[in-house]
């Protein structure tokens, strides 16, 4: 079995559901406090092992914004280094050290499936592992990919990341049917989007990923489903008539960062677990709460 060593993180989306603000500036660069969301990504895959990180961008919103971030800055760090501000010095250098991170760009954006497609040249014939650019989960003891990567070690097949959502969010994601219910699962059919009446579980795919290179095949031949995009999602279907596809129900608390309400409870839950802004926060919250109830 293959080590997984290299990651893909698309993050060429327009993000039309945080416009004016991705007008100019890619949404994977949204701050949690002082923490641009893509970073939280990055150090998640560095934490499980990976090496080497393709992320597939493009030319609209600022993309290069990303890059700057991983880059050195040298008067940046000559600044620091001559106002002795050491500590900054040492997490700016560390950003730029955190993996072998490699551009390429989505020449039209034509939806998630075609932006993995991007990476064929880069993976080659090796598992790799895929991280959406706007989805952070937090998991203290053992970063979500860690725990899709051990899936793969006992499956050594294609792995979704998975949780339950709620009946009304359904919709929302692609939606799969196991031959068995279990938090490990093997796959036997996944849909896009679906409605309710059509909806074979409420075991929802959310923006993680192992998966094995067959994958690229079929991505090369898939035709645009869903909102007339090129569906990841569609390319495993058609993946399961050749491999299994197991899923790993993961641990971790999940934030869409790409929707405004999952952006603002990000905020909220990371400065109430910082040490030094968490009492100001909480007393605020307290303030807002105590005047809605008029007391
Ligand atoms: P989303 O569907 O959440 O991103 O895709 P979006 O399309 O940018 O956002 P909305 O729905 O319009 O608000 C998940 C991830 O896949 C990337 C996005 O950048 C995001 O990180 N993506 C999506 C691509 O890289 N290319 C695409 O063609 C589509």
């Amino acid at each position: 079995m293959k080590d997984i060593k290299k990651a893909v993180i698309p993050v060429a989306g327009f993000g039309t559901r945080f416009l004016p603000f991705t007008k100019a500036m890619p949404k994977e660069m949204l701050p949690i406090i002082d923490k641009p969301t893509i970073q939280f990504i990055v150090e998640e895959l560095v934490a499980c092992g990976i090496t080497d990180i393709l992320l597939v961008t493009s030319s609209h919103a600022n993309k290069r914004a990303i890059e700057d971030h991983f880059d050195q800055s040298i008067a940046l760090e000559q600044m620091l280094t001559e106002k002795e501000k050491f500590i900054e010095l040492k997490e700016i250098n560390e950003i730029s050290n955190l993996a072998n991170i490699h551009y390429i760009r989505q020449k039209e954006i034509k939806g998630l499936g075609d932006a993995i497609l991007c990476a064929e040249s880069f993976i080659g014939d090796e598992p790799f592992a895929v991280i959406l650019g706007d989805d952070i989960v937090v998991n203290d003891n053992e970063p979500v990919i860690g725990q899709l990567i051990k899936t793969y070690q006992k499956f050594n097949t294609s792995i979704l990341g998975t949780q339950e959502v709620l009946i009304e969010d359904i919709n929302k994601y692609g939606i799969v049917q196991l031959e068995k219910k279990k938090k490990d699962g093997k796959i036997i059919d996944i849909i896009e989007k679906p409605s309710l009446n059509i909806a074979p579980s409420n075991n929802a795919v959310l923006g993680r990923y192992i998966l094995t290179p067959t994958i690229f095949k079929y991505l090369k031949v898939q035709k645009p489903g869903m909102g007339n995009e090129i569906q990841l999602t569609d390319a495993i279907k058609s993946l399961l008539n050749e491999e299994d596809v197991h899923i790993c129900n993961f641990i971790g608390k999940r934030y869409d960062i790409g929707d405004k309400l999952g952006f603002i409870k990000a905020i909220i839950d990371f400065s109430l677990k910082d040490q030094n802004l968490s009492c100001d926060v909480y007393k605020y919250l307290e303030e807002i709460i105590n005047d809605r109830n008029g007391e």
